[in-house]
C-alpha cells in the first residue's frame, strides 16, 4: 500500500492507474478504522481495480464544543489494517494541505434541503464541513465509485444529493451497518463509552427497532412512538437527542401513508454522541 501526504503525489499515482485503464474506488474516513471502515473498503474493492482510503479528522465538520482535539488519531495501526486488507492507496493530508487558504475562507458547499434537520439540528454546520471537505476529497481523488456506510444515514443521503446537485460524475454505493454482537453500532466515538455505560449502549438500537416494530404492527400515532423511544432512552440513563420517524429519501417527518421509512436517533453518554438509524417498508 502506498502512503501520500500530498495532493499531487495522490493525482500523480491516480492519473496513471486510470491511464491503465483501472477504475478507482473511494472511501474517505476520518480514521481510527474499525470492521465497519474495513468492510467499506472490502465493498470497494469488489467494484473497482484499485481502492484509495483517505483519513483526515476534518475541523471544518465540527463544531467549537466538540471533540475534534480528542478525536482517536491512530494511524499507524489505520495503515497496518488497510494493508492486511489489501487496500492500494492512503491519502493522509496535512489541514495546510486540505485548507490552504484556511479554513474560514474557504469556499462551501452547502445542500440547503436536509443539512439543518436531525444531526444538523443539534450541529449547526456539520454538513456543510462534510459536503465542503468531501467535493475536495472528490475532486482530488477523483473516484469512479466512493462508498459511505448507512450508518451515517443522513450524511449519505446528503451527498447522494450533493452529487446530483452538482452533476459530479461519482457513483455513491451504501454500505450496511455493522454492529457489535448486541447491536450497539460500531463507531470511532465508541471508545468514548464508559465501561458501566457499555452494557446498556445498545439502547439507542434497541429503542429504534420497537418503533420499527411498533409501526410494522401498524401504530401511526408516530409522535407518540417517538417520545416513548425517547423516554425508554432517558430510563436507560442516556439523553436522546433527537428521535425521529422520517421518510427514507427526504428525511423529513414521516406521513401517516409513507412506504418508506427511516427511523433515525441521537444520544449522549456521558462523554459521547451516538447516532443509529433502521429502515422499513410499510405496505398500506
Ligand atoms: P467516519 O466517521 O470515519 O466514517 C467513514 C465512513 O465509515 C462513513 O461513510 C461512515 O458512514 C462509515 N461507517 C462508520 N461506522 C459505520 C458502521 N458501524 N457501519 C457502516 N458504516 C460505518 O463519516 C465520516 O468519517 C466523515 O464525515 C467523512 C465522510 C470522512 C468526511 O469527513
Amino acid at each position: 500500500m502506498e502512503l501520500f501526504h500530498h495532493i499531487k503525489s495522490v493525482r500523480d499515482a491516480l492519473g496513471k492507474a486510470r491511464a491503465a485503464g483501472k477504475t478507482v474506488g473511494f472511501v474517505p474516513t476520518m480514521g481510527n478504522l474499525h470492521n465497519a471502515h474495513l468492510a467499506l473498503v472490502q465493498q470497494a474493492k469488489q467494484h473497482c481495480d484499485v481502492v484509495i482510503v483517505s483519513i483526515f479528522v476534518n475541523r471544518l465538520q465540527f463544531g467549537l464544543n466538540e471533540d475534534w482535539d480528542k478525536y482517536p488519531r491512530t494511524l499507524q495501526n489505520d495503515a497496518a489494517k488497510l494493508r492486511e486488507i489489501g487496500c492500494d492507496y492512503l491519502f493522509c493530508p496535512e489541514e495546510g494541505e486540505v485548507y490552504p487558504n484556511g479554513m474560514d475562507a474557504q469556499t462551501r458547499v452547502i445542500v440547503p434541503s436536509m443539512a439543518n434537520v436531525l444531526c444538523g439540528a443539534s450541529r449547526p454546520g456539520h454538513f456543510e464541513g462534510v459536503t465542503t471537505v468531501v467535493t475536495k476529497l472528490f475532486n482530488i481523488v477523483q473516484p469512479d465509485i466512493a462508498v459511505f456506510g448507512i450508518k451515517d444515514y443522513q450524511q449519505l443521503a446528503i451527498i447522494r444529493r450533493m452529487v446530483e446537485d452538482l452533476c459530479i460524475p461519482v457513483e455513491i454505493m451504501a454500505g450496511d451497518i455493522v454492529r457489535e454482537a448486541d447491536g450497539l453500532a460500531m463507531s470511532s466515538r465508541n471508545g468514548f463509552i464508559t465501561a458501566q455505560e457499555r452494557p446498556r449502549a445498545n439502547q439507542l438500537n434497541q429503542s429504534l427497532n420497537w418503533v420499527k416494530q411498533a409501526i410494522l404492527d401498524g401504530r401511526r400515532d408516530f409522535d407518540v412512538l417517538e417520545s416513548e423511544a425517547k423516554k425508554q432512552i432517558e430510563m436507560a440513563g442516556f439523553r436522546p437527542d433527537y428521535l425521529s420517524i422520517s421518510n427514507s429519501k427526504t428525511l423529513e417527518p414521516a406521513a401517516n401513508d409513507d412506504t418508506d421509512i427511516t427511523v433515525l436517533g441521537a444520544m449522549y453518554t456521558e462523554a459521547a454522541r451516538l447516532i443509529d438509524n433502521v429502515s422499513l417498508s410499510v405496505v398500506n
